[in-house]
């Protein structure tokens, strides 16, 4: 894919509760480092945001979901909650990794919503990461910003385009390509398979200075799984053991 090329690509490493880069890279103007916090936004700033891990019922409260920024959301003393943190560059695509071997709780709770901001609290629908019998391995994000401010998280499903035909794979609502979680190496699975999340960017709407963000373009022309092959090391950990069972 030619766009793909063309653009950087940024792979972002999960990490646990609190840590994130502190230090600015280069044309990184955003000061804003918390996910819970407000921040406006031009091309090329980084920008935080928080992925919650936990159960489906742990994100409403009263009925309504809120963001896991609230306080009225015991995620944090939750004993399944887990919080990864995320500083992607605006406007690029980027793919980001949850290593599940390293942090089984991810996959406890079930499911996960992305977040940030506070005045503005955007947050995600909660998506459907594993249970006992399925586990997804594969999301694509969207941000969706407009004069710099976030104003929309969502996930963006493929209708199971991307397994169609493969026999290990279970298309889940009709929605989203799942595989057996018993095929995962995760602490409890005797499985083969490196059941890490991967987790493709996009961005789209304005920036501050009304700029259009365009990654969106390019990964709504992408399929599932093709950023892993711009990573060799990841496409050997996440995509040739696919090849080896299936
Ligand atoms: C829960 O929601 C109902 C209906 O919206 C409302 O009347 C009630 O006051 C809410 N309870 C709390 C504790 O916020
Ligand atoms: C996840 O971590 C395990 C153990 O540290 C490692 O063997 C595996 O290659 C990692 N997977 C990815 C996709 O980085
Ligand atoms: C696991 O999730 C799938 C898809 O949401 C659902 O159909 C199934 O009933 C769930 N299984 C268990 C054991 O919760």
């Amino acid at each position: 894919m030619k766009a793909a090329t063309a653009v950087a690509v940024v792979v972002a490493v999960a990490v646990t509760l609190g840590m994130v880069a502190t230090l600015a890279e280069a044309g990184d103007n955003n000061r804003v480092f918390q996910p819970c916090a407000d921040a406006k936004i031009q091309r090329g700033d980084g920008f935080t945001f928080g992925i919650a891990f936990s159960t489906r019922e742990s994100f409403f409260f009263n009925q309504t979901q809120l963001s896991p920024c609230d306080r009225r959301l015991s995620l944090a003393s939750g004993a399944n909650a887990q919080l990864a943190l995320f500083r992607p560059k605006v406007d690029e695509i980027s793919l980001l990794t949850v290593n599940t071997t390293s942090y089984p709780a991810v996959t406890n709770g079930g499911f996960m919503v992305a977040f940030a901001g506070r005045k503005y609290a955007a947050r995600s629908l909660p998506a459907f990461v594993s249970n006992s019998s399925y586990t997804v391995t594969s999301f694509t994000l969207v941000l969706e910003f407009q004069k710099g401010t976030l104003q929309n998280l969502y996930w963006k499903r493929d209708g199971c385009a991307s397994c169609s035909g493969k026999s290990n794979f279970v298309c889940l609502n009709k929605q989203e390509c799942a595989i057996k979680t018993s095929n995962c190496k995760s602490a409890n699975q005797g499985g083969s398979v490196d059941c890490s999340i991967g987790i493709q960017l996009a961005f789209s709407g304005t920036d501050k200075h009304d700029a259009v963000l365009n990654s969106w373009y390019e990964v709504s022309n992408l399929q599932q799984y093709s950023l892993y092959g711009l990573y060799s090391n990841l496409r050997n950990s996440l995509t040739s053991q696919y090849n080896k069972i299936f």
